[in-house]
């Protein structure tokens, strides 16, 4: 690491827990079909993008679906999705979170968001969470979902970083992945706390400041 690093966060499940949402929207749809769908499947489509969500989810279904008909499932689903986005407020943000990220801005750490979401704007707008962020890198800016490294390595152009001197954090094998591919560190936090592809894996996001520490440390910050 040649300069002091740079932290760039996945969104959902990571800063905030809008996973849970994603679960409800796409059960709802999937019930509106007739098509099995469960917790299980859901966390396969944790950093996957919303149409290969959508092809994950279609594998358990009686019949084939029209390109067509997937972008109207899609867009049904992101319906109910944004309608419980709209019900965040800046208090769905933990404690541990809004600290741990002005402590790392304190230290002199650049931050970037890494999000496969196109509704990556309007949740960091609901929740009130864009101020300590120096770059955002969403599923509007990109061509390919993780685990291909574009949203990271967009993070790392946007914030001016070599992409060595990155570390991500992720809920998702897929994010790590990404992470790894694109030649930064990584953090497995929630369900990639036990993905082994993880340099550190933490049960709380405030681990993440010694872990900003360390890193400081030894590169002689
Ligand atoms: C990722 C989620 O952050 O965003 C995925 O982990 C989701 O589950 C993806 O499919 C795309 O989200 P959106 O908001 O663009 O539908
Ligand atoms: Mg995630």
């Amino acid at each position: 690491m040649n300069r002091k690093p740079s932290f760039i966060f996945d969104l959902d499940g990571v800063l905030v827990f809008t996973d849970r949402y994603h679960y409800q929207a796409w059960k709802q749809m999937a019930d509106s079909i007739g098509c099995y769908f469960d917790e299980k499947i859901n966390n396969r489509l944790r950093g996957v993008s919303r149409m290969a969500s959508l092809d994950i989810i279609l594998e358990r279904a009686d019949r084939k679906y029209t390109q067509e008909e997937k972008e109207k499932l899609a867009a049904q689903k992101n319906e109910i999705y944004r309608r419980l986005l709209s019900q965040m407020t800046p208090a769905d943000v933990t404690d541990s979170v809004r600290k741990t990220l002005a402590a790392l801005k304190k230290s002199g750490h650049k931050l970037a968001i890494g999000s496969s979401s196109k509704n990556t704007k309007f949740i960091l707008q609901q929740v009130d969470l864009a101020a300590p962020f120096d770059a955002v890198s969403g599923g509007t800016n990109i061509t390919h979902s993780k685990p291909d490294p574009e949203v990271f390595l967009k993070a790392a152009q946007f914030l001016g970083e070599d992409p060595a001197d990155c570390v991500v954090i992720e809920d998702a094998y897929s994010g790590i992945d990404a992470a790894k591919a694109g030649g930064m560190f990584a953090i497995g936090i929630g369900d990639a706390a036990g993905y082994d592809k993880a340099d550190w894996h933490i049960q709380d996001f405030s681990e993440i400041e010694k872990i900003a520490e360390e890193l400081d440390r030894k590169a002689g910050f």
